[in-house]
């Protein structure tokens, strides 16, 4: 036993859960009874018997211990752990590249971006990237600019007034002026907005960005946008977005 001075509180455990059991089939029984006395006239009375006995007890074997968890609608991975972003890592379409990025979607069309993966990541264990190819430059963009959008889990809940941490893994070849923002699925409102700017030789290897952004807006259907208007080749990596008002803070 582990916690030998806390024995009894484990047979007690026990005994209180097998008296529940019995007591809620005696209460089926006892209804059952009353159906079955409505129907025949015939009055019947049941007894319950509760041993509680030192001598009728059971050992908890040392090895019961933890605790059952189902992940069932993204109670874990979008519930119990803070990331907001549903494949982070690109990593969830398998290591045959080009894989599928899913749920990520491309901001922008054909003409202007091209998005696939590559083995290529810093992670030795996660070996798969994002490339974007950006074909387009400034004027010639979108004004929003071209890159890719995460809905999260089922979209993000973006509080007003709330600091979220966003981090993430970019290389390019050359310099990169990307913006990171949240936006409303649903219209598109901006909810919070930072620009990155890095020189070529700052990010020629994997570099780790983190920045925090404070949400002007809510929205619980939002998603995460990394977009550009500077063309050049990007690879990402490991984006990710957590509140700051987490149990035990994760920045
Ligand atoms: C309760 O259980 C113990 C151990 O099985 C047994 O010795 C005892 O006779 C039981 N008592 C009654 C009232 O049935
Ligand atoms: C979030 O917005 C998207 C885009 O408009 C929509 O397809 C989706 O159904 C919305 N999700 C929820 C949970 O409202
Ligand atoms: C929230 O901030 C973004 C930029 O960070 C801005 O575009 C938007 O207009 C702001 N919204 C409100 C309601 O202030």
């Amino acid at each position: 036993m582990a916690f030998p001075n806390k024995g009894s509180y484990y047979y007690c455990s026990v005994l209180c859960l097998y008296i529940i059991i019995i007591v809620a089939n005696s209460l089926a029984f006892q209804c059952s009874a009353a159906a079955a006395s409505s129907s025949n006239n015939n009055d019947q009375i049941s007894t319950l018997v509760v041993n509680a006995s030192i001598a009728s007890r059971r050992r908890m074997p040392d090895t019961l211990f933890g605790i059952f968890f189902e992940e069932i609608n993204h109670a874990g991975a979008g519930g119990l752990w803070a990331e907001l972003v549903s494949n982070r890592g690109f990593e969830a379409g398998g290591t045959q590249v080009p894989s599928n990025i899913k749920p990520w979607t491309i901001v922008g069309e054909e003409s202007s971006i091209l998005v696939q993966t590559e083995l290529n990541s810093c992670f030795e264990r996660n070996k798969v990237a994002l490339r974007m190819d950006v074909l387009c430059d400034d004027i010639n963009c979108p004004s929003g600019g071209v890159g890719i959008s995460n809905p999260g889990y089922w979209g993000m809940n973006i509080e007003q007034g709330k600091k979220y941490k966003v981090v993430f893994y970019v290389r390019s070849a050359g310099p990169i002026d990307m913006t990171v923002s949240f936006k409303n699925a649903q219209g598109g409102g901006i909810l919070a907005s930072t620009n990155i700017q890095e020189t070529a030789s700052e990010v020629s290897n994997w570099k780790r960005i983190g920045t925090t952004l404070e949400a002007n807006g809510s929205s619980a259907n939002s998603t995460i946008q990394l977009t550009t208007t500077k063309k050049g080749v990007i690879w990402l990596d490991q984006v990710s977005a957590m509140p700051l008002d987490t149990f035990n803070r994760v920045d």
